[in-house]
């Protein structure tokens, strides 16, 4: 059985609810957008977690080297334990990506990936394998994130999959004169047509204004890296403001 939020259920016509995108029309549930961390650095895991708006943390193989101490002697148990350390910190879905090609391989790392802890989802990319190991993950009760994704076809076929998540990466497609964030709006209108439960996760977020754009896109989760969260709060007329008043208080005195 898929783990999906009972928010995202599409409810029958019969209760007079109709889903649309997160919001039931009659105001009887709202989901509100999610933010996980994209990294997987422990301190940056731990910082975003205190601030107290953090939803989870995708991590994938790059961001997993780029913390590595001693690249010779890391193992996949080692890989394993992290991904357990970050469950230990973070109250939320954790992404692990597989590192294998084929269905098979892949179907058996992401049950082992899916073992560590119950918020465990298993990334697989979207290729021909990684859709076979989606559906039978999925179908496993295994929570997926459709990773690498580029257009709406692969998209459209993520949902079909049974993902729950799926991940257009926008940085990457901007990288090459593509809007990125064109891709998400595709997505979030196709999603809707059909009510897949699928959730919109834009991935590869590189500024703020990235994460503007998908709030307003409508997407489900923005996953971003902790300089930009960092970012979100920064406002030069926050910083002029809080001198001002801060030095007009100093005339209150002390107790
Ligand atoms: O979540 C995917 C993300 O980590 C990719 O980001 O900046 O490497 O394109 P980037």
């Amino acid at each position: 059985m898929q783990c999906l939020p009972e928010s995202r259920k599409k409810q029958s016509e019969e209760n007079c609810v109709v889903w649309s995108r997160g919001v039931y029309l009659n105001n009887e549930t709202e989901q509100e957008m999610q933010f996980f961390i994209d990294t997987a650095d422990l301190e940056e895991i731990s910082a975003a977690n205190e601030l107290g708006v953090l939803d989870g943390v995708t991590t994938n193989p790059s961001l997993v080297a780029k913390i590595v101490r001693d690249p010779d002697h890391f193992t996949y148990a080692d890989f394993k334990a992290h991904i357990a350390k970050i469950c230990e910190i973070v109250d939320g879905p954790v992404s692990a990506e597989v590192t294998t090609l084929t269905a098979d391989e892949m179907i058996a790392q992401g049950e082992e990936l899916a073992s560590i802890d119950e918020n465990v989802v298993v990334k697989c990319p979207l290729t021909l394998d990684g859709l076979k190991a989606m559906r039978a993950l999925s179908g496993n009760g295994i929570r997926v994130n459709a990773t690498l994704v580029f257009s709406a076809t692969q998209a459209i076929l993520a949902a079909k999959a049974g993902a729950s998540y799926v991940s257009p990466f926008v940085g990457r497609l901007d990288d090459i004169s593509t809007e990125g964030m064109g891709l998400v709006r595709q997505i979030v209108t196709v999603y809707e047509n059909y009510g897949y439960p699928t959730e919109v996760l834009v991935a590869s977020i590189r500024h703020p204004q990235h994460v503007v754009e998908a709030a307003l896109a409508g997407a489900d989760v923005a996953t971003i890296p902790y300089k930009v969260i960092s970012q979100l709060a920064k406002h030069p007329l926050t910083d002029s403001g809080l001198e001002r008043f801060m030095k007009d208080a100093s005339i209150f005195g002390k107790e």
